[in-house]
């Protein structure tokens, strides 16, 4: 299976290749990041000037090239100014200290009787003001600000009348039973549905209070704390979301969303507690994130496309992944996706890519760049081992999810394990044209001194590394098969027992 060695013509066409997909990957991730400075720092400075420039100039030549990595460019509907300057005016007028701009119609929650007072069941009452906010044009459905909302699983419906804005300045906080959720909908939270340019905004808090949920955590009880599902041009600015029952914010089957400056946060212990949970949707952009959970930080899975995330703090959690993918032989199909800036820490995984055996369809075109790495297990991973006890054996799957043109660019930092690269690909569809550039990883703990202790290894891995590389990947030019599930990655369940041979337990990742 060794791809290298043949000669350099083949090599330097993929690297010149390479080189022009990070092009491409700038200029289509140009278009969701730069305009918009909410949630502060990051998208401006030198990098927005460098995607500017791409932008504009130079790299023109990317777009005929690049057939296989064209991304379709949303187009930016959003007049970022005129928005920064309505939520100044709403923020101004939620705290009591003026007057409702004259073009906005204010939807209190508490004059439809909310209580606030974090014990009262207030979900009638943000039913009722929903309602009413729906039906107007520019509505601002309004959490007022120093109180505590409880609401039980409630669905915000559209479609709604133009421009209305989520103006979350409270906290909203869910029932601690899990029974006194609407027993209809134990799935779903806070659902918001068939909106359009909907703002969701306001430097609120939203409190899943999980702790009961994870203390009965099993597969039946999956729970999604907000959903943004079958919305377009949806923009979520400046939220934290907090202690979910399971995944704190999920994007399922919605178009050109953006989530800008959102805090997310529960103990590391909690388990499937996955920040951003993104599904069947296309044109994503999460940007200025910071996230720490008790699973993935952000976590993409079947039938997403372009999908960008700039200036990601993640930590702890289970790191930035794409799948779980192609459970029970299911197809799934993962393209564009790309990661620029982040810091990622305390985690089992860095970027990672995790397929099941005996799955169908596709991960491709995928930049992981510029990448912080602290005390993370696995700095990077491909996993396509993931196999469930039930369906045993693992070992003689014919088919997986291929995964193909995966490039890993500037990530250094420290890993816990020796095992800092680990390319774990199917035997049956191995990885192709998986491309490093530019890795300094070695152990958190300082064991075999500068990285000397840290390797790369590889399963059906095909690819090469160029600049810098370290740990060396010569693997990638010379990668053999059969590794099989002896050689699997710890299950994530696993890991902190780290004994080697332990079955893989059921695995509890939830998806819609
Ligand atoms: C994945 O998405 C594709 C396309 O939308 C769909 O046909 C397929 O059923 C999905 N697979 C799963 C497991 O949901
Ligand atoms: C490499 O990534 C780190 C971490 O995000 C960043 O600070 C640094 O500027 C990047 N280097 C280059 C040359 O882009
Ligand atoms: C593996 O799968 C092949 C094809 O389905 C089958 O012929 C073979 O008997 C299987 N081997 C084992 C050990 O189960």
């Amino acid at each position: 299976m060794g791809a290298g060695r043949r000669g350099g013509t083949r090599e330097t066409l993929l690297l010149v290749m390479v080189a022009l997909s990070f092009v491409a990957v700038a200029r289509a991730a140009v278009g969701g990041v730069v305009v918009d400075g909410g949630g502060g720092g990051g998208a401006g400075g030198e990098d927005g000037e460098r995607f500017l420039r791409l932008r504009t100039g130079g790299g023109g030549e990317a777009d005929d090239q690049e057939g296989v990595f064209k991304w379709d460019e949303e187009e930016d509907d959003d007049d970022d100014e005129e928005d920064q300057e309505e939520e100044g005016h709403i923020m101004m007028w939620g705290k009591g200290t003026g007057h409702p701009p004259t073009r906005r119609n204010v939807v209190n929650v508490d004059t439809f009787g909310a209580a606030g007072d974090g014990d009262a069941d207030d979900t009638e009452a943000f039913s009722n003001a929903w309602k009413t906010a729906c039906s107007l044009e520019n509505a601002v459905f309004l959490v007022p600000t120093g109180r505590r909302y409880k609401v039980g699983a409630s669905t915000f419906m559209g479609p709604c009348k133009e421009k209305m804005v989520i103006q979350i300045q409270g906290t909203i906080v869910a029932p601690e039973e899990p029974s006194e959720w609407d027993p209809r909908s134990t799935r779903l939270w806070l659902l918001f549905s068939g909106l359009a340019g909907t703002r969701i905004q306001g430097g609120g808090v939203i409190d899943g209070s999980g702790s009961k949920w994870w203390a009965n955590s099993c597969k039946i009880n999956k729970a999604n704390a907000v959903t943004i599902d079958l919305s377009r041009g949806v923009r979520v600015k400046g939220l934290r979301v907090q202690n979910a029952q399971q995944m704190h914010l999920t994007v399922y089957r919605s178009r050109n969303v953006r989530l800008a400056g959102v805090r997310i946060d529960a103990p590391e212990d909690s388990p499937n507690t996955d920040g951003i949970h993104v599904a069947e949707s296309t044109a994503v952009t999460i940007q200025n994130c910071r996230i720490g959970t008790g699973d993935d930080c952000i976590s993409i899975v079947n039938a997403s496309f372009n999908i960008r995330m700039k200036n990601i703090d993640c930590g702890p959690g289970h790191g930035i992944s794409i799948g779980s993918l192609g459970k029970d032989g299911t197809y799934a199909a993962v393209e564009n996706v790309a990661l620029d800036t982040a810091r990622i820490s305390r985690a089992q995984n860095g970027v990672r890519i995790k397929t099941w055996q005996g799955g169908a369809g596709y991960v491709r075109n995928v930049r992981f760049s510029n990448v912080a790495v602290d005390d993370v297990d696995h700095p990077i991973i491909i996993d396509q081992f993931y196999c469930d006890t039930q369906s045993r054996p693992c070992s003689n799957q014919t088919s997986n999810v291929a995964v193909t043109n995966v490039a890993y660019r500037n990530i250094s930092g420290t890993s816990r394990r020796a095992e800092a690269i680990k390319f774990a690909c199917s035997d049956s569809v191995p990885c192709t044209d998986i491309v490093l550039s530019d890795i300094n990883l070695c152990r958190s703990d300082g064991a075999g001194g500068g990285g000397g202790d840290v390797q790369t290894v590889c399963n059906c891995a095909i690819g090469f590394d160029y600049g810098c590389v370290r740990p060396a990947a010569d693997c990638l030019r010379s990668s053999t098969c059969g590794g099989g599930p002896e050689d699997r990655p710890d299950d994530d369940h696993h890991q902190g027992k780290a004994e080697a041979g332990t079955p893989p337990a059921a695995i509890l990742h939830t998806e819609l």
